[in-house]
């Protein structure tokens, strides 16, 4: 049904629309008894599925990717779908207008998009008034936030420390986004000698912002790294104790796609999601799992739309995953196939040694 909704009505309209009408209905599913009956239906309830990280317990290992959620405005309605946790933001230190519309684009033919959101948030503080008033039992909630954009690039530590301090006391657990390419200069924060001063400031404001609780601190890097910084950045993470890195955002490279160049050319800049993102984002886990051993967590993101492409990044050494451009192409029920897909898959490696490979 979602397939003939999407290629009579949703395709036929542009993106950032389709995406706000899509958006009004989730946070409809949100409504308290509404939510109950689809957790109930759509939730992870296969005990198989159960991850503890981070000192949190998730109810399946599958989450929704930053950017979907800006603001915290339809945690209740995610949850309900079924995602075992739900990543809010980007969110900055000061609410802004993101770049001019369009600004966000499909490529039906690699079931890919290209955006170019830049950040359009109502800021830190007004998603942390919306988390503080969610309800109990709802996901597990991180909290993205990013630099805002006409702070300077030599005050980018104070700007990411505000917008941790007054998240601190609402998320679960706090993502560092180096790695858009839509805020002019801020892959660069990816370089070590840059990175450390922000996640040594963010991590200080978190410890005096939520007292005795000690806030998860991950940071999300970009598929566009070269291998020896994404090591540099492996080194940093578990040099200044941080719990885990996110792998990874969109890319910038427009390589091995099967839209006619002139439709990807027709979208202009910004980050690339989807399938053709995959074999790098893979190759970056690795890497990373590869150089940190077990000293991080690591959550995967990038290309993932199958439960087999999940089950690869589990066995690569994510210990979740998350999407965003899966789900805009697989609809509302992209989270249950997900898990029941994951399910299968952990009790056939369970009954035998070669079932699941
Ligand atoms: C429209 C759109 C907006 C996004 N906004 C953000 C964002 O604000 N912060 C962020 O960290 N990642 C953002 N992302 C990146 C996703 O969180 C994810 O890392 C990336 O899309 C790769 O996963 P996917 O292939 O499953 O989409 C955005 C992605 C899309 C498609």
């Amino acid at each position: 049904m979602y397939r003939l909704l999407y290629r009579v009505v949703l395709r036929r309209v542009p993106a950032e629309t389709a995406h706000r009408a899509g958006f009004a209905l989730i946070r409809a599913a949100g409504m308290p008894g509404v939510a109950w009956l689809l957790r109930w239906w759509l939730g992870p309830s296969d005990p198989a599925l159960r991850v503890r990280a981070l000192g949190l317990e998730f109810p399946g290992p599958v989450g929704l990717a930053a950017g979907f959620d800006k603001d915290a405005r339809a945690v209740a309605g995610l949850g309900a779908l079924g995602f075992g946790f739900v990543e809010v933001g980007t969110v900055t230190a000061r609410p802004q207008a993101g770049n001019p519309r369009p600004r966000m684009f499909r490529l039906p033919a690699d079931r890919a998009l290209v955006n170019r959101m830049g950040f359009n948030n109502d800021g830190a503080a007004a998603a942390a008034v919306r988390l503080r008033r969610r309800a109990a039992g709802g996901p597990v909630v991180g909290v993205n936030i990013g630099k805002t954009k006409v702070t300077p690039e030599d005050e980018a530590a104070a700007d990411y420390a505000a917008s941790a301090r007054l998240v601190a006391g609402v998320a679960d657990y706090v993502v560092v986004n180096v790695s858009s390419p839509n805020t002019p200069g801020l892959r660069d924060l990816q370089a070590a000698g840059r990175l450390k001063p922000v996640l040594v400031a963010v991590r200080e404001a978190l410890d005096a912002a939520a007292g005795a609780r000690r806030v998860p601190l991950l940071v999300k890097i970009a598929p566009d790294l070269a291998d020896p910084d994404v090591d540099a950045v492996a080194d940093l993470a578990v040099e200044l104790g941080l719990d885990g890195i996110i792998a990874t955002n969109t890319t910038v490279s427009r390589d091995g796609l099967a839209t006619p160049p002139a439709e990807v050319a027709a979208a202009g800049a910004g980050g690339l999601s989807g399938p053709p993102l995959g074999p790098r984002a893979l190759e970056v886990l690795r890497r990373l799992r590869e150089r940190a051993g077990d000293r991080l967590v690591l959550i995967a993101a990038g290309g993932i739309e199958t439960p087999d492409d999940a089950w690869d990044r589990l066995r690569a050494g994510a210990t979740l995953v998350q999407a965003y451009t899966g789900f805009i192409y697989g609809g509302p029920l992209w989270p249950r196939r997900m898990h029941a897909g994951l399910a299968r898959r952990a009790r056939a490696a369970k009954s035998g040694p070669t079932a699941a490979s």
